[in-house]
């Protein structure tokens, strides 16, 4: 079975695509755990009823959250095979890095390098792209290292913005690619489809 922890900070529409989607494969890779940076994450409502552990983590000390020592020995315990960032909020430390090294998925709503970094997430992406007139944006899947929306890239769709008229038609735009392309990159990995040759990554058919 193939294993996925899956970081969320808001709704969780990607986690509930997510499970939407693996519900229809043969039951090769489920999401066995929900992670949040927060104690009552809306998106730990989609599986609140899916018998779905969540856990709630935080890099400072506090007894209502998880150390991030911790989380690292629960996920190596569940033998965790991905870990995919679906809105997750918060900067990845390096403890977690260094334990799943090339194991760590972020979904970033814009065709990086283009419009990422520190402080580019949500809505605040869509306005920069609003804003210098963009006519073409998408969403980015990448590897997560140790510096924001960094990692080599795995994959990119793109979606027309030439007839938007506001940074909100744009995000409705850019999650339902997202919807759309994180649930399969995930799937393709579950099938080890996901292939770095030459410095690149390329997704088998
Ligand atoms: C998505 O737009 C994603 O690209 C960004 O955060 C948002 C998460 O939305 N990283 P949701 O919580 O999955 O609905």
């Amino acid at each position: 079975m193939y294993k996925i922890a899956v970081f969320v900070s808001g709704r969780g529409s990607n986690l509930k695509a997510i499970i939407d989607r693996l519900a229809q494969t043969e039951k090769n890779a489920e999401v066995v755990c929900v992670v949040s940076d927060k104690l009552d994450c809306p998106a730990f409502k989609i599986v609140e009823s899916k018998q779905i552990p969540t856990y709630s983590v935080s890099q400072n000390e506090n007894e209502n959250f998880l150390s991030y020592t911790k989380l690292v020995s629960i996920l190596e315990n569940l033998e965790i095979d991905l870990i995919v960032l679906a809105g997750f909020l918060k900067k990845i430390p390096n403890i977690l890095i260094d334990s799943f090294e090339k194991k760590i998925i972020n979904i970033h709503p814009a065709l990086l390098p283009a419009f990422g970094g520190k402080g580019m997430y949500g809505l605040n992406v869509h306005k920069a792209v609003f804003e210098k007139s963009v006519q073409i944006t998408g969403a980015t899947i990448h590897y997560v290292d140790k510096i924001y929306d960094n990692g080599k890239i795995i994959a990119q769709k793109s979606v027309d913005i030439s007839r938007v008229e506001s940074p909100e038609d744009i995000a409705s735009l850019v999650l339902e690619i997202e919807h759309e392309l994180l649930p399969e990159v995930i799937v393709k990995f579950s099938e080890k489809k996901i292939i770095e040759k030459n410095n690149r990554i390329y997704i088998n058919k």
